[in-house]
């Protein structure tokens, strides 16, 4: 699907923006091995959630729509499940094929994970390595491609230091140490996302967390507690909306509603080193995960360096902001960011061939990129997604400060995580 984005100098208005995508698939597949009923409100309804929740319904959870974005999940405890009689199908879903392979690893039944050509690309070995360690049976394609193969077992726990700072992979042997009884050990490299240890926490898990590790305490039988919660709005979605704000002329735009949690938040951290004019407002708890509304300003931004330690506190966003740096006075510098390679698609390479497209000078490295600014970008072209959803929503923020617009091919990718996004764009931009 083509998608013309014109530019535009006013970003306007009061939006919200759809449920956090980690926690929205966490929230359905943590629920489903609770004993009980849980609630979930505000889960994001993409296609990539819904991929998590299909499976979890063909893994014979009873899950009921009883409103926008409102769920109810009967959860059948850590024994519960049943095997499927057909493939697990997860889409362009990372999340769903790492979790679920860790929950699937230990329970008493035989499933295959499979996913669209691009998740049938992305590194799965990462997951395989770690999970075969505790005794789990996977098998894939040649270089631990999917679709994976897993005849569940009785998993051993085990002390394990991750070799890259994922949430995935950490979330998924977590999974799959939960049947497990003697104490776990996951020690990171730089902290990533932490709404799996948050979740399991609510609902009433012996988990302890430290700064480089997290323990998952010794216990006979654990069980999951049913829950309620309210999924807050992504902020990697909302990151599209603070970056289309920030380099506006005019207009003051209000992003209620959003997750600030601090393994997540790099991203306003970048903002404020880049000297983007954003308050945080009316800062609260939603359902165990840091909140607030987000008001952005027209800003002129100077260049910064994004590196180390916070890189997977931003690792989606990065994309977006490198549209920031193109606009912004000075040098932008990304590094160790070489898990960007193998994303969705390889995104170093995706931003650097579109934007040299554009005419925008940008230099590729291994783990990153740099950009000089800022630059006057006419467009007036096409433009590939390479079947990444945050490829294109950074290109549509692009298009608004160009010259003449940009067509962006392939924008049907963008429903996998922001289902309202051009809607959204349509309401807010003058
Ligand atoms: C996610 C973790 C990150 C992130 C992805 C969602 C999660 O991936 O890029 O969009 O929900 O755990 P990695 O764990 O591979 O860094």
């Amino acid at each position: 699907m083509v998608y013309q984005v014109e530019p535009a100098k006013k970003i306007n208005g009061e939006i919200k923006v759809p449920g956090d995508k980690s926690i929205s698939h966490r929230s359905l597949i943590l629920s489903s091995i609770a004993e009980g009923e849980s609630r979930i409100e505000g889960l994001l309804e993409a296609e990539d959630c819904l991929s998590t929740m299909g499976i979890m319904r063909d893994l014979g959870i009873e899950i009921t729509k009883e409103g926008a974005g409102k769920y109810t999940v009967q959860g059948k405890g850590l024994d519960g499940l049943e095997e499927a009689d057909d493939v697990l199908d997860c889409g362009n879903s990372g999340t769903s094929m790492r979790l679920l392979a860790g929950l699937l690893a230990s329970q008493d039944f035989y499933s295959v994970l499979t996913g669209d050509h691009s998740l049938r690309k992305r590194p799965m070995q990462r997951i395989i390595g770690p999970l075969s360690k505790m005794g789990a049976q996977i098998w894939s394609r040649r270089d631990g491609l999917a679709p994976l193969s897993i005849k569940g077992q009785k998993l051993e726990s085990m002390e394990y230091k991750l070799p890259v700072a994922s949430a995935q992979l950490k979330s998924s042997i977590l999974l799959a140490a939960l049947k497990t009884e003697a104490e776990t050990v996951i020690i990171e490299p730089a902290v990533s996302r932490d709404h799996t240890e948050r979740m399991l926490l609510g609902a009433g898990l012996d988990l302890e967390i430290l700064e480089d590790r997290i323990i998952l305490k010794e216990a006979a039988a654990r069980k999951l507690n049913p829950f309620q919660i309210k999924v807050p709005g992504d902020i990697s979605s909302a990151a599209f909306f603070i970056a289309a704000g920030l380099l506006a002329d005019q207009g003051e735009l209000l992003i209620k509603n959003v997750g600030i949690n601090q393994t997540r938040s790099g991203f306003l951290e970048v903002i404020e080193a880049m000297n983007g004019r954003i308050e945080l407002l009316n800062k609260r708890d939603q359902g165990g995960e840091p909140t607030a509304d987000i008001l952005v300003k027209p800003s002129k931004l100077k260049g910064t360096e994004v590196s180390g330690g916070v890189i997977p506190r931003l690792i989606d966003e990065i994309p977006i902001i490198s549209v920031l740096a193109v606009f912004a006075e000075g040098r932008t510098v990304i590094k160790d960011a070489a898990e960007l390679r193998v994303k969705e698609t390889d995104r170093i390479m995706a931003v650097v061939k579109e934007f040299e497209k554009l005419g925008i000078e940008i230099i590729e490295n291994e783990d990153g990129m740099e950009i000089s600014g800022p630059q006057t970008v006419k467009g007036g072209i096409e433009v590939e997604s390479y079947h990444d959803h945050r490829i294109a929503m950074s290109l549509a923020v692009l298009a608004l400060n160009t010259e003449n617009g940009i067509t962006i091919k392939g924008s049907e990718i963008i429903a996998t995580s922001f289902p309202n996004f051009k809607d959204l764009l349509a309401e807010v931009r003058e």
